[in-house]
C-alpha cells in the first residue's frame, strides 16, 4: 500500500477549522481505497507561532517540510502581525525556496454553487487560470529613495526573466494540448512597454511549438470585462503574478465565493513539494466561530489528490462537494446555510462513500 506523506500547515484564523474538513475527507477517500493511505504531520506555524517565537517558523522549517510528498496549508495571517511579515515568512517563503512557479485556480461553476450572472451555467464558467507564481509583479524588487521627503520616490520593479516566462508559458501549452482546450493569455502590452511587450513575445514564440493548440491574447482590462459578460470565452488562461491575484479573486466572485474557491501552488518538476489551499485568508471576523466554509479547503484537497495521481479520488471529491451544494442539506451561512464547519466536512464525507 503507498503512503502519501502530507505536511500540514493549518495556520491561523480559520485555517485550522477548514483544513480538518479537509483532512477528512482525505481520510475518507483512502480509507475508501485499499491502495494508498496518508501520514498527515502538522505543523504550528503561524501568527500564534509568531508572538511566541518571534518568527513565523522553525529555523529549520523548510528543511523539514523538504521530505514531504505535498504540504496542505489553511491560511496565515492575523491582527496583530503585519501581513507583509506573516506573508512573506511563511507562505511566500515556500512558495519561492520550493520553485513552485505554477499557481493553478479552477474556475468552475459546480451545481449548487451561487452565481452573481445572470444568465451564466455551468458550461459558461469553466475554466483553469495558471498564474505565475515565482516572479513578476510579485518579485519583491523595487526601492524606496528618500523616505518622507518631499522628493521621495518608490519604485516597484516587474521582474519577467526569459526562464520564468518560458516555462510558466510552456507549462500553460502543454496544460491546453492534455485537456484539448484553447489557451488564452492575459497580459499589458500596450502600457507595460516592456514586461508585457516580452510577455506577448514569449507567448507566441513558445506557441510555435505548439500549433495543435487555439490561442486567444488579450488584455487584462478587456479581460476582466468579459469574465463577467461572456466567461465561455475562457478555457485555460495564462496570466503574471499580479493579474493572476486579481483575476482569480473576480473568478472565485462569479464562481461561489471565496468560501469555494482553491489553489494549488506546484513545482511540476516535483524536485521540491507543491503546496495546496483555499484562497481565502484566516477570516478573523469568524475565526473560532465554526461557521467558515470548508468547501475551498476541501476542493484544494481535491487538487491535492489529483497532484499525487488520484485523478479519481480528486474528481469523486469534487462531485461530493457538488451534491453537497445542490442537497442544501448542510451549508455555512455564507452559502445561505445554518451548518457549521464540520457538519458540512462531514457531508462532504458521506456523500463521498455514496458516491464511490
Ligand atoms: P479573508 O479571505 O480572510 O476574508 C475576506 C472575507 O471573506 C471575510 O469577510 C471572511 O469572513 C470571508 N471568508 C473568507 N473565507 C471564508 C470561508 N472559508 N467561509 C466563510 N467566509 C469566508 O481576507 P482578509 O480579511 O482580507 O484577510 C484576513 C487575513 O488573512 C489577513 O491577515 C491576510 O493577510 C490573510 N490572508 C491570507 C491568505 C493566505 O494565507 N493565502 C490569503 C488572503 C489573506
Ligand atoms: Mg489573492
Amino acid at each position: 500500500m503507498k503512503t502519501y506523506r502530507i505536511a500540514v500547515i493549518p495556520g491561523d484564523g480559520i485555517g485550522p477549522e477548514v483544513i480538518a474538513e479537509g483532512v477528512k475527507v482525505l481520510n475518507r477517500a483512502a480509507e475508501l481505497d485499499a491502495s494508498f493511505r496518508f501520514d498527515f504531520v502538522t505543523f504550528p506555524w503561524g501568527c500564534e507561532y509568531y508572538a511566541k517565537h518571534g518568527k513565523m517558523m522553525d529555523d529549520d522549517g523548510m528543511e523539514k517540510l523538504r521530505s514531504f510528498d505535498a504540504i496542505y496549508l489553511g491560511a496565515v495571517g492575523y491582527p496583530g502581525v503585519p501581513d507583509h511579515i506573516s506573508l512573506w515568512g511563511l507562505l511566500l517563503r515556500i512558495r519561492k525556496e520550493f520553485d513552485q512557479y505554477v499557481n493553478i485556480r479552477p474556475i468552475q461553476l459546480l451545481d449548487g454553487a451561487p452565481c452573481p450572472l445572470k444568465d451564466a451555467s455551468k458550461a459558461d464558467i469553466d475554466m483553469l487560470v495558471i498564474r505565475e507564481n515565482s516572479e513578476g509583479e510579485y518579485a519583491g524588487a523595487g526601492d524606496w529613495l528618500f523616505k518622507g521627503k518631499p522628493e521621495e520616490v518608490v519604485l516597484q520593479t516587474g521582474v519577467f526573466s526569459r526562464k520564468g516566462t518560458e516555462r510558466i508559458i510552456r507549462y500553460a501549452y502543454e496544460t491546453a494540448r492534455r485537456l484539448n482546450k484553447s489557451l488564452t493569455s492575459v497580459s499589458k502590452g500596450n502600457a507595460l512597454n516592456y514586461s508585457m511587450v516580452f510577455w506577448d513575445q514569449v507567448f507566441e514564440e513558445i506557441g510555435r511549438e505548439y500549433p495543435d493548440v487555439k490561442t486567444y491574447s488579450y488584455l487584462v482590462d478587456a479581460a476582466a470585462m468579459f469574465m463577467i459578460k461572456q466567461p465561455q470565452r475562457f478555457e485555460v488562461v495564462v496570466t503574471s503574478n499580479l493579474f493572476g491575484d486579481i483575476l482569480t479573486d473576480l473568478g472565485a466572485a462569479i464562481a461561489g465565493g471565496l468560501g469555494l474557491a482553491a489553489g494549488a501552488n506546484v513545482n511540476p518538476e516535483r524536485t521540491h513539494p507543491s503546496m495546496f489551499e483555499p484562497i481565502h485568508g484566516s477570516a478573523p471576523d469568524i475565526a473560532g466561530r465554526g461557521i467558515a466554509n470548508p468547501l475551498a479547503a476541501v476542493w484544494s484537497a481535491s487538487q491535492l489528490l489529483d497532484f499525487l495521481g488520484q485523478e479519481r479520488w480528486g474528481k469523486a471529491v469534487l462531485q461530493a462537494v457538488e451534491q453537497v451544494m445542490v442537497e442544501r442539506a448542510a451549508l455555512t451561512p455564507d452559502m445561505g446555510g445554518t451548518a457549521s464547519t464540520s457538519e458540512v466536512g462531514d457531508r462532504v464525507v458521506s456523500a463521498l462513500a455514496a458516491s464511490s
